[in-house]
């Protein structure tokens, strides 16, 4: 037995037993006479100590040409420790060192393994196995085998059943890019990677597993910001002889039960709802972060005709009142004015009005609106003196989402979004479709298959970008933590919504053949969810990053920096699958 207690586990009940453990050396302070070692395993730390007084000099001595991160095992009897720690569960006991073996010797690591380490985040990711040992890291790991295992346990308390599906398949319609594997037995062809099992497990509803569920890894080629990766994990799911109401309702169960089990947090009351329309004209965005008001306000009315230009021709005016916000200075205003200059954000300018504490107003377009037109602002947006407006115009879709970010982002500035404190929302009925300027044509808003609601079935022929779905996103805290639709299981609504969306009858028959054809052999009504998992347990964890939660996870540029990916093949490797490399990219 290398150890008979973890570096967790010894406390004041222990004193007087002989105990062998085993770990990393993490510090190491020598006082000449005196000497401790702190040393660290999965579950905690333990202070061993060697007196010069008690033991045999060559046991000091190999304590003392110990170094960081060695791997030890101690033997030693477990004492009472003269100044406690109480921070620790260990903090009561040291263990007066008997023997020690060097496991293995290591070199100094590149960065310091503590809570506050002085590693940059690229160092940290070329050695990610370092990192992983420090305790923030491993706090994320461990609630994320917490969410997976509960995730597990509750789906299969209702019912649900686990299938694999593969992953070596051909292209999903999640609107992303594929990742493609060359096939060596099928030369010039490719497989696809699944964006999702999405088609699968409506196959699955085919077959008459009516509660399917997977933890399943999905991949997508596609911009990477600090909620997507190219590789993550959905939490996926399908039913069969549902509607909308029965998915919403399983679901909700789900997230209350993941949050009550791994963070303590009770939702007593039902998930708010809030239509697609409603959240756009609200807050601008399809996932509102709504721990935080600051809603959207229409000045339209009391903004235009004023003989301001930018409004006069604007088809949105929208203020939102940041409270308590009118003590800005000039320095931040203009801070702010340039945030929403950014590319990222793209405005053209800001304007503003304070609502001062002596009852006046004084805002960035004085020249156009005198107090009294201020004040009816003001009015409109239920402003308080102290409290501050921005305002922004133009075109309704553009602006509306510029107003999104500058929503949160006052709401990150003003402290309103507290990383512990939850709030869910159920958006629901999206449109079917976009509408694509570059490709003039639409696109399935959520993917092909998500069903038309039937009050709305007749537009599709006369105006498609009115159709609604039977599509529900689930949001918290301003992130999209999963979304999903009834499907259509019936071929002819199938084949019009392919037209629509531009496939030819052979194009639709090439790439979704086999699931027009399987639901001509018995489709049951069916619908399903996925939620992604990696943002679940992030938001959980009160992070905006999934990457934190990951445990080897790419960078930005799509890299795993640790092990060196992607990297180029070797020529006989490209021959054997038949594959040459462009030139220009050579
Ligand atoms: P959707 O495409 O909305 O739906 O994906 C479901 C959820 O997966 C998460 N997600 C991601 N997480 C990390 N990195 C990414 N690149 C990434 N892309 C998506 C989001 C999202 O809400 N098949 C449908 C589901 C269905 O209709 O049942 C689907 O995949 O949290």
């Amino acid at each position: 037995m290398y150890r008979t207690h973890t570096c967790g586990e010894l406390n004041a009940s222990n004193i007087g037993q002989e105990v062998t453990l085993a770990g990393w050396v993490q510090t190491i302070r020598d006082k000449g006479n005196l000497i401790w070692v702190d040393i660290r395993d999965r579950y905690g730390i333990t202070q061993v100590v060697g007196e010069a007084e008690n033991v045999a000099p060559e046991l000091m001595q190999q304590l003392k040409s110990l170094g960081r991160e060695y791997v030890i095992q101690i033997t030693g009897i477990v004492a009472e420790r003269q100044s406690k720690n109480p921070n620790i569960s260990t903090g009561e006991i040291e263990i007066k060192a008997e023997k020690v073996t060097v496991l293995n010797a290591a070199k100094t690591p590149p960065f310091t393994i503590e809570d506050e380490t002085d590693g940059g985040e690229e160092l940290r990711m070329k050695y990610r196995y370092l990192d992983l040992r420090r305790n923030p890291v491993k706090e994320k790991l461990l609630l994320r085998h917490k969410a997976s295992n509960e995730t597990h346990k509750y789906l299969d308390s209702v019912g649900f059943v686990e299938v694999e599906t593969p992953y070596l398949i051909k292209s999903t319609p999640e609107g992303a890019r594929d990742f493609v594997v060359p096939s060596r037995m099928n030369p010039g062809e490719f497989y696809a990677l699944p964006q999702s099992p999405q088609t699968f497990k409506q196959l699955l509803m085919v077959s008459g597993y009516d509660r399917y569920y997977q933890i399943v890894k999905c991949f997508r080629d596609e911009d990477l910001r600090a909620d997507r990766q190219p590789e993550f994990t959905q939490i996926d799911c399908e039913m069969a002889f549902v509607d909308q109401e029965d998915i919403l309702n399983t679901f909700e169960g789900l997230i209350k039960h993941l949050f009550k089990t791994c963070r303590g947090v009770e939702f007593k009351e039902d998930f708010p709802r809030m239509s697609y329309a409603e959240a756009m004209e609200r807050y601008g965005s399809d996932k509102p972060d709504i721990r935080f008001g600051m809603e959207f306000v229409n000045l339209n009315a009391v903004a235009q005709g004023k003989g301001f230009g930018v409004f006069d021709s604007a088809e949105l005016v929208v203020a939102i009142n940041a409270k308590g916000a009118g003590e800005y200075t000039r320095k931040q205003l203009d801070a702010l004015v340039d945030w929403v200059k950014r590319p990222q954000i793209g405005a053209k300018g800001l304007i503003y009005c304070k609502c001062n504490e002596d009852g006046t107003y004084k805002s960035s377009v004085d020249k156009f609106f005198d107090q009294d037109a201020l004040a009816e602002w003001a009015n409109a947006c239920g402003a308080e003196k102290g409290d501050l407006l921005l305002v922004l115009s133009g075109d309704e879709h553009t602006v509306r989402s510029q107003m999104n970010e500058l929503r949160l982002h006052m709401g990150t500035e003003l402290g309103l979004r507290n990383p512990d404190e939850f709030k869910p929302l159920w958006v629901t009925d999206f449109p079917l479709l976009e509408w694509d300027e570059d490709t003039q044509r639409y696109h399935a808003m959520h993917h092909p298959f998500t069903s038309p609601k039937k009050e709305d079935i007749e537009l599709l022929s006369t105006e498609p970008g009115k159709v609604r779905a039977n599509a529900y996103d689930l949001a918290m805290n301003g992130v999209e933590l999963g979304g999903g639709s009834i499907r259509i299981h019936d071929k002819a609504l199938q084949a019009q919504m392919f037209k629509l969306l531009g496939f030819t009858d052979e194009e639709a028959q090439e790439q979704f053949g086999f699931l027009m054809n399987a639901f001509e052999f018995g489709a049951p009504p069916h619908g399903g969810i996925a939620f992604g998992f990696d943002r679940l347990v992030a938001t959980m964890g009160g992070s905006e990053s999934i990457r934190d939660y990951i445990a080897f996870p790419k960078n930005n540029a799509g890299r795993d920096v640790m092990i060196d990916s992607p990297s180029v093949l070797k020529t006989e490797q490209l021959d054997e699958l038949n594959i040459a490399v462009k030139a220009s990219v050579e």
